[in-house]
């Protein structure tokens, strides 16, 4: 029997390498499974309601940057959030039963207010995140999300939600089960997390030319001022990359590094080749799919009537149980 599996990105920019390792690589091993993958756009808009002009395009680019990662929409279910109404229904249905406390301990919220500064998130839709989250999940009553870490706390809520449910309403939604990525962490070309608000990404989008220049023009050991100092590669954002996208060379780097024998530029010479080796299947899709947009436009509608088709179910039987029409 196949796994029903739900997860979803937010539309909010380019992908970068980091998404790629962190959820979409993730997505592309588990398509063979009953899985479902959603575009959450109304999740942007959370953050990004003043990017009313740029929300439709980011989406738009969102959908490039996914299929050009290897998924494929003849394996799963790929869909805009938004084209599919139930999420934004049921999404109100469960705010009725989610005690307010259960949002505001949220540790993401507290987080996330703290780390967009420019922004006012004192929002009703920012603090109800967590709750349309778990409309996304219960409505196709899903039994992994594969996410990262920082989605821990949002995925017990949806759990928390849904024995809530069962409990005033009589048994509906399974409780779903996170599918932990194995991938670590990629820090961003400065050593820092990877983030657009840093520009220190690698965009899945940026060319072959545009990557070189990035990794040349990366931090190494700080105080490796000259060829012949020795470094410490522990602290090398290069090297962390060597240890992701060229695992052969590791030993060679490591002992190299420290012994001065190998100098930084060398090595990120090295990186540049195998990191364009790791990106061609997704520059290679890339270049087919920018000419392609009228096809893009067709798998994403399909999507949405597949999603749909179960949402529509799912959302009779809940309202039922809650006693609505
Ligand atoms: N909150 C998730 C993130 O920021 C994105 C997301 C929206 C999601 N809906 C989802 C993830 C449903 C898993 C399942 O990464």
């Amino acid at each position: 029997m196949k796994k029903r599996i739900v997860s979803g990105i937010r539309p909010t920019g380019k992908l970068h390498l980091g998404n790629f390792l962190g959820a979409l690589e993730n997505w592309k091993k588990l398509q063979d499974e009953d899985a479902f993958f959603m575009i959450a756009d109304w999740h942007a808009l959370t953050t990004e309601y003043e990017s009313h002009a740029q929300i439709r395009n980011y989406v738009f680019e969102a959908a490039i940057d996914i299929l050009a990662s290897g998924v494929s929409p003849e394996e799963c279910t790929l869909f805009i959030q938004s084209d599919v109404k139930e999420h934004a229904e049921l999404g109100l249905m469960l705010s009725m039963i989610t005690p307010l406390a259960w949002l505001e301990r949220n540790p993401t919220y507290k987080d996330q207010i703290e780390e967009l500064k420019g922004k006012d998130l004192h929002t009703h839709g920012f603090l109800g995140y967590p709750v349309l989250q778990a409309a996304d999940i219960l409505l196709y009553k899903a039994e992994g999300v594969p996410v990262g870490e920082d989605q821990l706390a949002h995925l017990e809520l949806t759990r928390e939600i849904a024995r809530r449910f069962n409990f005033l309403y009589g048994k509906l939604f399974p409780e779903p089960e996170a599918l932990l990525t194995p991938v670590k962490k990629l820090p961003g070309l400065d050593g820092r997390k990877m983030s657009k608000s840093y520009d220190n990404c690698i965009y899945l989008s940026d060319s072959p030319e545009e990557v070189r220049k990035k990794i040349m023009g990366m931090m190494t050991d700080p105080a490796r001022k000259r060829r012949y100092d020795k470094g410490n590669p522990d602290v090398c954002p290069v090297f962390y990359y060597d240890k992701i996208f060229n695992p052969a060379v590791v030993r060679q780097v490591d002992a190299g590094c420290r012994s001065a024998e190998l100098g930084c530029v060398e090595d990120k010479q090295m990186l540049v080749e195998a990191l364009l080796n790791f990106m061609k299947p997704i520059h290679d899709r890339r270049k087919q799919l920018e000419n392609e947009r009228a096809k893009i436009t067709e798998i994403l509608r399909e999507g949405a009537r597949r999603a749909g088709a179960v949402a529509q179910k799912t959302l009779a039987e809940a309202k039922e149980k809650v006693g609505l029409a």
